[in-house]
């Protein structure tokens, strides 16, 4: 059976309130499925709530949208890699298309960051992901390629192996428009290829797709071998939609 990743990515959605009762309700109408896991990405200030919630779920984990790469000092409004595992957070979302594109966060910082996350202990999700223009110009592999190596830049082979890399295209987020489970397919196995061929072998690696994922298309997503899960942004808000694509049938591949 291959292991599934579900996570939830809440952006600046659910506060300590909102975040518990709906993590509360998916976790009790939701039972552990075997060899599949949820990550839940809340704002910081509803870690703690969220925390709480998954208490005792092996199959539940928790983490943070982003840290600044420094461990402290004055850098007024972010969150450092230990702080954030000092509070109990086990997984950071690095690079998302978010920071890059209305924060303006550069290729070099993601690596800085996913550098800062794996020295914390934390488990790394890296974002990478073309613009609408630049798929259009024939460009997604270079683009996918060049944030994957800023992003894992200076990490050992075996690290390599160990951060998770979402693919969300740009154009995809937020917008209605998933990519087609055979384009998704594609530009895994492009980043799989890359990644295998830097890694110890025999490595597994886990890509996962976002990019409005819904539970209407998440059993076709995942039917597609190379995908080993989703980042889900507004269709995890809702503790129904979230069970839904949670209960995509196991694929058959
Ligand atoms: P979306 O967001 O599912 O709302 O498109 C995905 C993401 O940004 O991770």
């Amino acid at each position: 059976m291959s292991r599934l990743l579900f996570a939830a990515n809440w952006k600046m959605h659910h506060g300590p309130a909102a975040a518990r009762q709906v993590v509360h309700e998916v976790l009790a109408r939701h039972r552990p499925v075997a060899g599949r896991e949820q990550i839940f990405f809340p704002p910081s200030v509803s870690l703690a709530a969220v925390l709480e919630e998954i208490k005792g779920r092996r199959d539940v984990a928790a983490g943070v949208q982003n840290v600044y790469w420094e461990a402290k000092g004055a850098f007024t409004g972010e969150i450092s890699a230990p702080i954030a595992a000092e509070a109990g957070a086990t997984w950071a979302l690095v690079g998302h298309s978010e920071r890059r594109h209305k924060f303006g966060e550069t290729d070099a910082e993601t690596g800085r960051k996913v550098r800062a996350v794996l020295a914390a202990g934390l488990k790394a999700m890296l974002c990478v992901g073309e613009l609408i223009e630049e798929r259009r110009a024939g460009r997604t592999e270079e683009v996918v390629l060049r944030q994957l190596d800023a992003g894992l830049a200076g990490l050992d082979a075996a690290t390599t192996a160990q951060v998770v890399i979402a693919y969300e295209p740009v154009w995809a987020i937020g917008t209605g428009t998933h990519a087609t489970p055979h384009d998704a397919a594609a530009v895994h196995r492009t980043i799989r290829q890359w990644l295998t061929a830097r890694a110890p072998a025999g490595a597994r690696h886990t890509i996962v797709y976002g990019g409005s994922v819904t539970p209407d298309n998440a059993a076709a997503l995942l039917a597609e071998e190379e995908l080993d899960g989703v980042l889900v942004g507004g269709a995890s808000l809702d503790a129904e939609s979230w069970i839904r694509i949670l209960s995509t049938p196991q694929p058959n591949r």
